[in-house]
């Protein structure tokens, strides 16, 4: 009896073993899916291929990612999930993490979703017209349905998927007809700027917080997935520049047969049963309008065996769609007990013992894994593609997500992750869910799509914008020009000086005294007094005054150049009655200089405005000295010159210790850091370190950059004071950065896109468009406002669309910029953590600069770009309020400290005995 008992069981459980077998793909099936996929991906792309491929990758016109330059308040649609919702979306400041939106979710009843497109459209109308206080805003609409589109406005519905049958809809442009049932009800007016998918908007939503984001997923009631393409694979689409989204519409694959070894029975009667039989045979087995219905007709074929609720077939059993989603991530979540596993059951009508709870949950769970990894292996597919695409070895990405599937399921995205991770082992894949839906995204794109002019201005625009795997590349040429300059045998011939600069350390906190600093190169021609004491604790008094330093004598001759800072410098004096004092003197001056000693530099070159004849070459304290000896009113004592940039850091140093880089991001662009000195090949010794003076704006000059300079670029150079030279420099600096916007401007007007083709005398001159323009345009409430008087002083009476494709060049200009300053100081922040030897770098940046402080989004940007790049540092960035006068007095008060030891002639040598001590102190 019991023995006959067993066999029963057994062989009932063999019965169900052999049912779920066919849902167990084996690692080698799932290569295969895997290779399949990626077979039909590549056809799909290819234009003999395409029209029968079946992945229809469609393009989307979508050329990029979102990058926080973004603004403004959309309406969106979004149809074609399990919610039709409505949405206001409100960009406000074009930051990230700034963006408020309000939606309203409205039920589509059966007969409109399955019934003819008239009412259809209608349906939609009806909605809109409840929003219409809002109608006059640009709608972005997410369509979650394949579309043939030939621009981003623009979509034949290829055919409904999913659980739509509307009629005369397949085959017509999808926002025609919703403009005409507009039009038809005469009541608003709408302006459909964007059609999107669903992929695509839960795309753009997540790489607006995540830039990695380059893949969209939709694991919901339909199953998708879309992807930054290189335009050059996109053959039916013209153009080879850039990248371009493609909807993969995934969901097709298969409808050439070409996975029927894994189909089951269950799948083909599903599919037999479905509102397009044949179609979207991969969805079919993945998504949540399918998976119900798979366990459903598995539950009946147990029945009828015997081996489920006692054998009897009930009415309940039979009806289609009994089992969502939503009921099987509940079975199937561990969390549920038995006995909660089966009241779900029995609220669906099933009257189940335990028994078979324990089966239905096994079911369950074979049907969904199955579904998991059928998605990792299509996305392993994806991602590897994108990583060959790109010629990497690994690929780093990260996919948004969206679906009821992904989300509620317990156990759904961790298979599809492993199977991932098996299937792509050289791909590091993080998966982000899109918290909002893809409204957002469709918001977004809405944002770039919404004047003619942004596709122009982002396809024409291409080269200035740079992947993250761009900036890694530059950072790393970088790199190497950091060694060239410092090497011995490369240094003759580097581009990136690396010119040492003989100070040795950070303020210590014992600087005292009584000093004097001339700071020249930036902006303003400055001089300060600044006075140490260290009565409880050291502190800084300043007094300043800014000086002019007109053109004729920035371009005359060095001695009136050095004639004229003597002058003001003997003013200045006078006004603070020390003429008869001899204090000692620091000096900022703002240009390369070979140092062999703190208080002497020969000037390389001049660089930004400055090219006064009879200097380069120069040593700059004797051209000063002479000039104040001829006057010989007052006495001077020029201890040290340093940099901008040392001054910068040596300022920030008085307040974090920790400072060890200093940048300008001024009319000019330089950084200085402290290198270790046996890296140092032309300076002798091996202990401590020493600041280096990386003169960076000259990175480029032999070549290295020519790849992402553009015709701008060139012709800025070529109008230059020094043509050839400091080409970084004119790629990023304030100097040119409104000029730089300025060449664009009259491209596009000349081109007919801007201006309605008005070109104007002011536009045509030089210098007109400055970069505290560029500032002002970008600022996020008055920025149009300030774009039109900018604009409207140049004469050229632009419109409102014009203002806003303006700022977006200038937001494509200065991004740019922080963007290349974050990859050559993420190669200094690289290499300063090498040189520690340690896994994370914690280190502070002093900056300063008009640019950096003036504009309104530069330091963001460049945080953010430089957290990515250097993923390995905490990083502070400090800004120095007080100038690099400040910087210079310190490095001022030791170099008189060691005169008062050493005496004036050995100042060099007593740095070194100073420091050490210093050392010795730490
Ligand atoms: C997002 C989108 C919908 C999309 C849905 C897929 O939320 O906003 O447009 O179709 O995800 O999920 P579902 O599971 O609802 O099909
Ligand atoms: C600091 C320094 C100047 C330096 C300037 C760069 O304030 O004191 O010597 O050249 O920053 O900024 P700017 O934007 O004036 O070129
Ligand atoms: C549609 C896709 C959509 C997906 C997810 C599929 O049925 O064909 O366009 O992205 O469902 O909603
Ligand atoms: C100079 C640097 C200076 C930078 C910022 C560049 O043109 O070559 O020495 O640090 O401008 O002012």
């Amino acid at each position: 009896m019991v023995t006959a008992v067993a066999q029963r069981l057994a062989s009932q459980r063999k019965e169900i073993d052999d049912t779920l077998a066919a849902f167990a793909l084996s690692p080698t099936q799932l290569q295969e899916v895997k290779a399949k996929m990626r077979v039909e991906l590549e056809r799909g792309l290819k234009k003999d291929s395409h029209p029968t491929a079946s992945v229809k990758m469609l393009p989307t016109y979508v050329y990029r990612t979102p990058d926080g330059t973004e603004r403004g308040k959309y309406l969106a649609l979004d149809l074609g999930g399990t919610n039709f919702r409505v949405l206001v979306v409100k960009i406000r400041t074009g930051m990230r993490n700034s963006v408020r939106m309000y939606n309203k979710i409205y039920a589509i009843p059966l007969e409109i979703m399955q019934g003819t497109g008239e009412e259809y459209n209608m349906f939609t109308i009806i909605i809109l017209y409840k929003l219409r206080n809002n109608t006059r805003l640009p709608l972005g609409f997410t369509f979650s349905f394949p579309c043939n589109q030939t621009g981003i406005d623009k979509g034949d519905l290829v055919c409904w998927t999913k659980g739509f049958k509307a009629t005369e809809c397949e085959g017509y442009d999808v926002v025609d007809m919703l403009r005409e049932a507009i039009k038809r009800r005469n009541e608003f007016d709408l302006d459909i700027v964007a059609i999107v998918n669903d992929t695509v908007g839960t795309m753009m939503t997540c790489a607006y917080e995540d830039p990695k984001c380059q893949i969209g997923l939709i694991a919901g009631t339909g199953s998708n997935v879309c992807y930054m393409e290189e335009m050059k694979n996109i053959e039916f689409v013209e153009g080879d520049e850039g990248q371009m989204c493609v909807n993969t519409e995934w969901g097709g694959f298969g409808a050439n047969d070409n996975i029927e070894d894994i189909r089951t029975r269950y799948d083909r009667e599903v599919d037999g049963g479905s509102l397009n039989p044949g179609k979207q045979r991969f969805e079919k087995m993945t998504s949540g309008m399918y998976l119900g219905e798979i366990v459903r007709r598995i539950l009946i074929d147990l029945t009828k065996h015997g081996l489920l609720f006692r054998g009897r077939i009930t009415e309940r059993l039979k009806t289609k769609g009994i089992f969502e989603t939503k009921f099987l991530s509940q079975i199937e979540s561990d969390r549920l007990a038995l006995l909660q596993v089966r009241s779900i059951l029995q609220h669906l009508g099933l009257d189940s013992t335990c028994d078979d709870s324990i089966i239905v949950k096994e079911v369950c769970g074979a049907v969904s894994r199955r579904a998991a990894q059928l998605c990792g292996a299509g996305m392993a597919a994806v991602v590897d593609k994108i990583r060959e695409n790109r010629g990497l070895d690994n690929l780093e990405i990260t996919v948004g997500v969206d679906g009821t599937l992904y989300k509620l399921h317990p156990h759904f995205s961790t298979i599809l992750k492993d199977t991932v991770r098996e299937l792509a082992p050289n791909c590091k894949v993080d998966f982000i869910l899109s918290e909002d839906g893809s409204g957002k995204g469709a918001a977004l794109i809405t944002a770039v799509a919404q004047h003619e002019q942004f596709a122009w201005i982002d396809k024409y625009l291409y080269a200035m914008r740079f992947s993250d795997e761009t900036l890694r590349d530059i950072m790393a040429r970088f790199r190497r020009e950091m060694e060239n300059g410092l090497g011995r045998d490369t240094n003759p011939t580097a581009t990136v000086k690396m010119l040492p600069t003989f100070v040795r350390s950070i303020p210590d906190g014992s600087e005292k005294g009584d000093f004097i600093a001339l700071d020249l190169g930036g902006s303003n021609f400055r001089i300060l007094r600044v006075k140490v004491s260290h009565e409880k604790k050291q502190t800084v008094q300043m007094e300043s005054q800014i000086y002019e330093t007109p053109e004729d004598i920035i371009h005359g001759s060095g001695s009136r150049l050095f004639d004229h800072v003597a002058e003001c410098l003997g003013d200045f004096m006078e006004k603070q009655k020390i003429k008869d004092k001899k204090l000692p003197i620091g000096f900022t001056f703002s240009f390369p200089c070979a140092h062999t000693k703190l208080d002497e530099a020969v000037l390389l070159t001049w660089t930004k405005r400055f090219k006064a004849s009879g200097v380069e070459g120069m040593d700059v304290v004797k051209l000063l000295n002479k000039a104040i000896k001829k006057r010989g009113d007052y006495d001077a004592d020029i201890m040290a010159v340093v940099n901008d940039t040392v001054g910068t850091m040596m300022t920030c140093g008085f307040d974090d210790q920790r400072c060890e880089v200093g940048i300008i991001i001024g009319t000019g662009t330089n950084a200085c850091y402290m290198e270790e000195l046996r890296h140092i090949d032309l300076v002798e010794g091996d202990e401590g370190r020493m600041c280096i003076n990386t003169e960076w704006g000259a990175f480029g000059d032999d070549g290295t950059l020519e790849d992402i300079r553009t015709e701008f670029d060139r012709e800025i150079d070529r109008g230059s004071p020094n043509p050839g030279k400091q080409l970084f420099e004119k790629m990023v600096s304030g100097m040119y950065m409104g000029e730089l916007v300025r060449l664009i401007l009259v491209k596009m007007a000349k081109e007919g896109l801007l201006f309605e083709g008005r070109i104007t005398p002011e536009l045509l001159t030089k210098g007109k468009i400055e970069t505290k323009h560029v500032s002002a345009i970008e600022k996020s409430k008055e920025g149009l406002t300030k774009a039109e008087e900018i604009l409207t002083r140049l004469g050229v009476e632009p419109s409102e669309d014009d203002c806003i494709a303006v700022q977006h060049v200038c937001a494509i200009v200065s991004f740019r910029s922080a963007n290349l300053i974050a990859a050559t100081l993420g190669a200094i922040l690289t290499r300063l953590k090498d040189n520690k030897n340690t896994p994370r770098l914690r280190t502070t940046v002093g900056i300063d600069g008009s640019l950096y402080k003036m504009h309104p989004q530069y330091a963001r940007r460049l945080h953010k770009t430089v957290r990515r790049l250097v993923p390995e540092s905490d990083v502070r960035f400090l800004l120095s309020e007080s100038g690099s006068g400040k910087g210079a007095a310190m490095v001022t008060a030791w170099a008189s400290r060691l005169t008062e030891i050493m005496g004036a002639e050995n100042s060099v040598l007593g740095i070194f005995i100073l420091i050490g001590t210093y050392y010795f102190k730490l």
